[in-house]
């Protein structure tokens, strides 16, 4: 038996900051972010969206000078959502091949070939309904007979030149529906990024505004997840794994934190973390009032989500926050 009577003091570890930096388990990097670009055919001048301060549907020509500013401010990857003219009960502008999604991938490819350019695979900005799938005239949402659909869709993207896909529509087997399309038309090499978790959360109302994509009747909760679940998260995830998943997301982030840990000890494929719009908007409004310091929210926030186990995240700070550190 020792002498000594050994006292733990933690905040020993505390005092000295360069100390305090160097023990630090979890370090943000630019090669964290994923930035989502909201691209609109037909407009002549940029539209700004109210619930989502500094976030723009952009024309073809301001997305693509937004791209590049990105990139020039250190963020590795983009994530594209096109907003059509014209909207109809089968989705036609999510998979023409000159849809507007497709013409801006083109086009920031040539501007900026090192830009990772992901694009959100779904049908709801494209359907006159909103939803994300075929609706019956019931108004039954149609799975197996939207996969084709979504498949062609993301078929288009890769033509266009797109590095990944991301599908967000949450139809079952969408993962293996896009897989098998894509490697029968030479495309073994590109990822799939799925929407995997993705809850059916209030947190996505601003990104409708932006979108234009809210549902004209119902909502979508026969296809996106109850928010009280946890199991079915990793039944999702394998399911998606399984289907050839390259990479697989939770969304929303902040409230979905103990999903993330869960799918950390069961996935082998690296997790992303989608910060949606609503997480994006309460930081926004509440730093506009001056009730909280924007960027050090943004930092605390980010740190969590990867400490919970997220290797991307999918922000609208992105080029801001990136340009802070
Ligand atoms: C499309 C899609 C949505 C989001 C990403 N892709 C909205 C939805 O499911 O209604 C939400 C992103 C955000 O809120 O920032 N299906």
């Amino acid at each position: 038996m020792s002498d000594y009577e050994i006292q733990q003091r933690p905040r020993r570890l505390r005092m000295n900051a360069t100390l305090r930096r160097m023990l630090e388990q979890v370090r943000l990097s630019c090669d964290d972010f994923v930035y989502p670009l909201f691209v609109k055919e037909g407009i002549k001048e940029d539209v700004a969206v109210v619930s989502m301060p500094g976030v723009f549907q952009r024309t073809l020509k301001s997305c693509v000078a937004e791209a590049k500013d990105a990139y020039k401010a250190g963020v590795p990857a983009i994530m594209l959502f096109g907003i059509p003219d014209k909207k109809d009960s089968k989705a036609s502008g999510a998979y023409a091949n000159d849809g507007i999604v497709q013409k801006a991938v083109s086009e920031i490819k040539a501007a900026c070939p090192d830009l990772l350019v992901m694009t959100d695979v779904c049908l709801c900005e494209y359907m006159d309904h909103g939803h994300c799938g075929l609706v019956s005239k019931s108004g039954e949402i149609l799975n197996d007979a939207s996969l084709e659909l979504l498949a062609q869709t993301a078929l288009s993207h890769a033509q266009a030149g797109s590095d990944l896909v991301a599908p967000s529509d949450m139809m079952d087997f969408r993962v293996g529906a896009i897989r098998q399309m894509l490697d029968e038309n030479g495309f073994t090499h590109i990822p799939i990024m799925s929407y995997a978790v993705k809850y059916a959360s209030a947190f996505y109302g601003p990104f409708r505004d932006v979108a234009e994509s809210a549902p004209k009747m119902g909502d979508r909760k026969s296809y996106q997840m109850n928010f009280s679940m946890t199991k079915e998260a990793i039944k999702e995830a394998l399911l998606d794994e399984s289907e050839g998943a390259d990479i697989i997301m939770v969304k929303p982030a902040m409230a979905y934190l103990d999903i993330m840990r869960e799918l950390r000890d069961v996935c082998s494929v690296p997790l992303a973390a989608y910060h949606v719009s609503g997480e994006y908007s309460m930081i926004k409004a509440a730093s506009a009032q001056g009730w909280v310091d924007e960027m050090a929210v943004v930092k605390e926030s980010f740190t969590a989500i990867k400490r919970a186990g997220a290797k991307i995240i999918i922000t609208y700070f992105a080029k801001d926050f990136i340009q802070s550190l």
